[in-house]
């Protein structure tokens, strides 16, 4: 990449503080569909240059999306109304059912929150020119634990804030009733991440930059089709992947229980996505809109898949030992990330599929990524969570390179 040869080139002080911004104009310049671009790019500057995110309490985004009154209450969607049972017979309590009393020790050599091969060492240990010891490298994992499980934590409590919008927004009755369960879900999320990063991690790290723009765009697009589009199938499904390979690879129990629930409830929650959407997309826009959201969840997709790469952890510990360059080529080749995309795709390109988002137009662009393995996947209405937990396990005793946490 021209900008990389380029920074080279800069005395390091000066590299540091230019790099941020090369990247978000080369984020920027990746989005190919002007549409999408202008959706993207005030999000984009709030999140990546001015970093709002990182700017100290509160963050205040201002949300313009239209309240959906129905005084007539219809009974519209008999699947989603099936849904707000379940949910409501399914709510747990996060005090009682998770067992806080485990000792969770993040270094421990033993039982391991995510296990050695999860981040590329090996790459890493090369471009520093020096090899970390085993306490290093258990002080490495344990931040890039706590790295995750905090922006899981920052992206449930955009999730909450969502689904609040959505239920208002949204033209369902039946949808509101359930969405009602979604916010209470939600809300229990950012409670049990938050005392687990609390009381057992003992560190929080701010909100990834990347994940701000995300959320700002949701927070701020007055479409509630578009919010639900991001919500309930790119973000859910960006989630559900992250919580699945972190269920699969740990072997630290409080969390793998934590995490178990919080599936569940997550699976519920694109469930309901797909079911919004497909009606929506099948009956209420016109083929130039279906287009645009086709593109855009196409280029947020990509988006996703290509920008959580923990700056944060970098910037804290390894700034002026490698390039950022040379960091993003550690952590997008570590087995841990790759895993998390293979997860996250799995569950979120057939629901695009389902929903009408995946039409002959835009497969080959899929296919180009390498994407094209998951068309033929189960979409969310067409696979119970406790099929999708058993799925989990029996992949999770099937990755050799990950055997460490099941030792
Ligand atoms: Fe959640
Ligand atoms: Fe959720």
């Amino acid at each position: 990449m021209i900008t990389d040869k380029l920074l080279q080139l800069l005395p390091e002080k000066v590299r540091a503080r230019v790099e941020p911004y090369a990247e978000a104009a080369e984020l920027m310049s990746e989005v190919r569909d002007p549409k999408v671009a202008a959706a993207l790019g005030p999000s984009g500057v709030r999140g990546l240059i001015l970093q709002r995110g990182k700017q100290g309490v509160p963050t205040k985004i201002k949300a313009s999306h239209d309240a959906h009154f129905d005084w007539s209450y219809p009974m519209d969607q008999p699947e989603m109304r099936e849904l707000y049972t379940r949910a409501k017979q399914n709510q747990w309590d996060g005090d009682t059912w998770l067992d806080w009393s485990t000792n969770v020790d993040p270094e421990s050599p033993e039982v391991r929150i995510i296990p050695d091969d999860f981040l590329n060492f090996e790459k890493l240990e090369g471009y520093i020119g020096a090899r970390f010891t085993p306490r290093e490298k258990a002080r490495i994992r344990s931040d890039v634990a706590a790295w995750q499980l905090s922006q899981f934590l920052h992206g449930e409590q955009g999730a909450l804030f969502a689904a609040a919008q959505v239920t208002e927004a949204v033209q369902f009755f039946d949808g509101k009733l359930y969405g009602a369960t979604q916010v209470v879900d939600e809300a229990r999320h950012v409670e049990v991440f938050h005392r687990y990063l609390d009381t057992k991690l003992n560190k929080l790290y701010q909100i990834n930059d990347n994940l701000f723009v995300i959320i700002d765009a949701l927070m701020s697009d007055s479409r509630w089709d578009m919010k639900f589009l991001g919500m309930q199938i790119m973000v859910e499904g960006l989630a559900l992947g992250a919580f699945g390979t972190l269920y699969k690879i740990t072997n630290e129990p409080l969390l793998k229980e934590l995490l178990k629930n919080v599936i569940r409830d997550e699976s519920r929650h694109v469930h309901y996505g797909v079911l919004a959407l497909r009606e929506h997309f099948h009956k209420h826009i016109s083929e130039r809109e279906r287009r645009e959201r086709e593109d855009w969840s196409f280029e947020v997709a990509l988006l996703m898949r290509n920008r959580f790469l923990a700056y944060e952890i970098y910037e804290e510990r390894f700034e002026g030992l490698l390039t950022r360059a040379q960091w993003r080529d550690v952590v997008s080749t570590s087995p841990g990330l790759e895993e998390f995309r293979h997860v996250m795709f799995s569950r979120l390109v057939p629901n695009l599929r389902e929903i009408g988002l995946l039409s002959d137009r835009i497969k080959p662009h899929y296919d180009r990524v390498g994407l094209s393995k998951y068309f033929g996947g189960r979409s969310a209405d067409q696979i119970t969570t406790e099929e999708m937990i058993g799925e989990l396990d029996r992949e999770a005793s099937a990755i050799p390179s990950l055997a460490l946490a099941h030792a």
